[in-house]
C-alpha cells in the first residue's frame, strides 16, 4: 500500500529519471519545515491549527479531523507531519488511489495507535465503498464490518482508537458532502505572497548551504509560482548552473539567465503555460475553449490542466473560468506581447447571442 508520502504531481516532475526522482525526494524531505514555528506564511492556517492543536493536547485527546485543500506543492504533506510531531504521535501515510479495498483501510484503521494522525492524500479519489468506512470511524470511531453472505450475514462492529484524519486534496469541489462534513477543520492554503517565498528560498538555500544573495532569492522566489515546491526545485536547478557558470554565489543576474535557460519566464510561466495561453489566443479567438477541448489541443490530461497550470493562471489574472469554457484576458496577450482585442472575447460572445 501507497505508504510514502507522494512527492510527485508537479509540473517539471515528469522530466526527471527515476535516479533524479529518488534524489529529489531525498532533496525535499530535508528542505521540509518540522515545526509549525518553522513553516512560512500561510499565517491564517498556521494560525488556526496552532490553536486547535493548543486545545487539544491541554484536553489529552486527538485533534479534530483535518482538510486540507489547495494547489499542489504548497505545503498540504508538510503541515500533516507537522501536526503529528506538535501533537506528539506517529504519523502513517497513505492516499485515496492506494486504498483499493475496505479491508485495506480497516487494516489501516486497526492498527493506528491512540491519538495516531492518519494522512489521506488525494482523498477525493477515494473509491465509494471504501469511504463509507471512513464515515463511522471518523464519526464513531469504529467500523463495521460484514461476515458471511446471504441471508446468513451479520455485521461485526470493530472499536478503533480515537484518531485524527488528515485529508489533503487540490479538488475540493470533488469530495462527497458526507465526507467534507466530517471534518471538524477545513484549511485552505493559497499561493504564497512574494515576500514568503522569498523566506522560503533563503532558508532552502541555507538548508543546502549554497550561497544567495538577497536580490538572488528574490529573482527565484519572482519565477517560483507562489509555490514552495517550485522554488526549491528551481533552486536545485539555479545551483547547478551557478556551480558550472559563476562563483558560486547565486546572484539576480545568474539566476535569471540559468531561469531563462530553463525556458521559465519572469513571472514563472514555463513553456506549456504559454502554449494554454496562445492556444486559447491563437486557435480560439480568446476563448471561451472547454476545459476537455484545450487539454487536447496541448495533449495534457483534463486533471493536469485543472490541478497543476490552470490556478496559477487564473491567480495572475490571465486565465478566467466562465460557464461556458476559459477566456484570455487582456492581461495574457499582453504578456505573450500580443495586441488584444477591442472587446473583451467573453463580452463579445455574449453580444452574439439572440
Ligand atoms: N511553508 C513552508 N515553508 C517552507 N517550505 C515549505 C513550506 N511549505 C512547503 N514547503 C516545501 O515545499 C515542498 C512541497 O511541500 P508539500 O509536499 O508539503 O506540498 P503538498 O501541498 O503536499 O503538495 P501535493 O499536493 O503535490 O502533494 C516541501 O518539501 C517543503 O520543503
Ligand atoms: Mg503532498
Amino acid at each position: 500500500m501507497g505508504e510514502t508520502p507522494t512527492e510527485t504531481g508537479d509540473i517539471q516532475d515528469r522530466e526527471l529519471t527515476p535516479r533524479q526522482r529518488v534524489e529529489e525526494g531525498q532533496y525535499e524531505r530535508s528542505l521540509r519545515p518540522r515545526r509549525l514555528g518553522e513553516y512560512i506564511g500561510q499565517d491564517r492556517v498556521k494560525a488556526s491549527l496552532g490553536i486547535f492543536i493548543e486545545a487539544a493536547k491541554a484536553r489529552a485527546e486527538p485533534l479534530d479531523h483535518v482538510l486540507l485543500h489547495g494547489p499542489p506543492g504548497l505545503g498540504k504533506t508538510t503541515l500533516a507531519s507537522i501536526i503529528a510531531t506538535e501533537m506528539g504521535v506517529s504519523l502513517r501515510i497513505t492516499s485515496g488511489p492506494a486504498v483499493e479495498r475496505q479491508g485495506d483501510l480497516v487494516s489501516i484503521l486497526t492498527n493506528l495507535k491512540p491519538n495516531d494522525v492518519l494522512f489521506i492524500d488525494e482523498i477525493h479519489r477515494l473509491n465509494r465503498v471504501v469511504e463509507e468506512v471512513l464515515y463511522s470511524a471518523m464519526e464513531d470511531f469504529a467500523v463495521d464490518i460484514i461476515l458471511g453472505k446471504g441471508p446468513a450475514a451479520r455485521t461485526m462492529r470493530i472499536n478503533l482508537p480515537r484518531f485524527t484524519l488528515v485529508g489533503a486534496t487540490t479538488r475540493l469541489a470533488l469530495l462527497t458532502g458526507p465526507l467534507r462534513d466530517r471534518f471538524g477543520s477545513q484549511l485552505r492554503l493559497d499561493f504564497y505572497a512574494l515576500e514568503a517565498m522569498e523566506e522560503i528560498v533563503v532558508r532552502s538555500a541555507d538548508v543546502l548551504q549554497v550561497p544567495i544573495s538577497d536580490e538572488g532569492a528574490l529573482a527565484v522566489a519572482r519565477r517560483s509560482r507562489g509555490t514552495p515546491r517550485v522554488a526549491n526545485r528551481l533552486l536545485k536547478r539555479v545551483r547547478d548552473y551557478v556551480e558550472v557558470r559563476g562563483q558560486g554565489i547565486i546572484t539576480p543576474e545568474l539566476a535569471a539567465d540559468a531561469l531563462t535557460m530553463l525556458e521559465i519566464d519572469e513571472l514563472g510561466l514555463d513553456d506549456i503555460d504559454r502554449r494554454i495561453l496562445h492556444v486559447i489566443v491563437d486557435k480560439f479567438g480568446g476563448g471561451p475553449v472547454g476545459i476537455d477541448t484545450l487539454a487536447a489541443a496541448i495533449s495534457e490530461e483534463t486533471d493536469t490542466l485543472m490541478d497543476v497550470y490552470e490556478p496559477y493562471l487564473i491567480q495572475l489574472g490571465f486565465l478566467q473560468r466562465t460557464p461556458r469554457g476559459r477566456t484570455a484576458t487582456r492581461g495574457a496577450y499582453q504578456h505573450l506581447g500580443l495586441q488584444p482585442p477591442m472587446i473583451e472575447p467573453a463580452q463579445h460572445l455574449l453580444f452574439e447571442q439572440p
